[in-house]
């Protein structure tokens, strides 16, 4: 099939010959290099360009499959990754453990093969136990990408995010990051802390003390540290990200009440004012406004939420021909 300029790839996208790894799957940002996150940021600044076009389809990926296992609900990370498969001509398929096979008690390595050997060239997993992705990579031939285990990792939430603050600040290196409230329970801000601190960020973690994992700040992390106190924590921020309650992971007692932790732990107009004026507001998603962040902050000027979500699917873009993109 004949193809014009405006279906082909950017002359932007790098070459795959430049590329720093000969990486199979993501399963966390634990073991990306520096040079790795820059050649995505740079992939995914060319893949803009074709989500700007009137036809947003590139041939890059024709012939290739890509399925969504998720165990878990997902509005963003699944819809990001299928528009992501589309743009680059990919056939598409999801499937939610309700449904399928899975209910009558086909185990997580069978669904893999089973998925394998219907033709899937990746598969995109989520689910409720931290390592399930580490499981099934080493159980089948195909890419696997983790979007989201348990509590975690979620790497391209994490590289979707480094690549919006990038955008904005121009450099990650050096930036004030504050992370606040549910640490514990949240994957995203484990993987975030890997990249922000491989690409320079000193993090500051906030949230009630029941709500930080041991282990995270120095000395496994010397740039990361712990501050209780959100207003001491956003003094001269440049970026800010509240974190969802993860009530479904809570066991109980983690908080006094509800009414306390908005008191001590939301994000408000008053609070913003202490960072930066143009700090950045980030938030992963889904939100509880209202509790972790107010609408008037989640919506204001200084808000990237919304444009997370659509830079997501240029940071998908270019993950998807990273991993698969040479391939025969
Ligand atoms: N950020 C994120 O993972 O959102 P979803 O749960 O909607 O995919």
């Amino acid at each position: 099939m004949r193809t014009t300029k405006q279906q082909e790839l950017p002359e932007a996208v790098p070459s795959l010959e430049a590329k720093p790894s000969r990486r199979r799957h993501i399963l966390d940002l634990d073991d990306f290099t520096r040079d790795e996150i820059e050649f995505v940021f740079e992939t995914a600044d060319a893949m803009k360009e074709v989500l700007e076009r009137e036809i947003k389809k590139v041939p890059t990926l024709r012939g290739k499959t890509l399925v969504t296992l998720f165990y878990e609900p997902s509005t963003r990370t699944r819809v990001s990754f299928e528009q992501a498969a589309k743009n680059l001509s990919a056939d598409v398929i999801n499937l939610s453990a309700s449904g399928s096979s899975v209910e009558k008690g086909e185990s997580l390595i069978d669904t893999a093969r089973t998925l394998q050997a219907l033709g899937a060239d990746i598969i995109v997993m989520r689910h409720y136990h931290a390592g399930a992705p580490y499981l099934i990579a080493q159980h089948v031939a195909v890419s696997v990408i983790n979007g989201g285990d348990g509590c975690h990792a979620h790497p391209t939430q994490g590289l979707l995010d480094l690549y919006t603050i990038r955008e904005h600040l121009g450099t990650i290196d050096g930036a004030k990051v504050v992370i606040i409230g549910d640490i514990l329970h949240s994957r995203v801000a484990r993987s975030n802390i890997w990249g922000l601190t491989r690409m320079g960020a000193e993090v500051i973690l906030c949230a009630p003390p029941t709500l930080v994992p041991v282990g995270l700040g120095a000395p496994a992390f010397p740039v990361v540290t712990v501050e209780p106190s959100l207003d001491r924590a956003l003094k001269g921020a440049d970026v800010i990200m509240p974190l969802r309650l993860q009530k479904e992971r809570q066991k109980g007692g983690l908080l006094p009440t509800l009414r306390e932790y908005i008191q001590f732990y939301q994000l408000d107009s008053r609070r913003l004012s202490l960072a930066k004026p143009d700090a950045l507001v980030l938030h992963p998603g889904p939100m509880n406004e209202g509790i972790e962040i107010t609408p008037e902050v989640a919506h204001g000027a200084q808000s990237v939420i919304e444009e997370q979500v659509t830079k997501g699917v240029a940071v998908r873009m270019a993950l998807l021909y990273l991993l698969v993109g040479g391939a025969e």
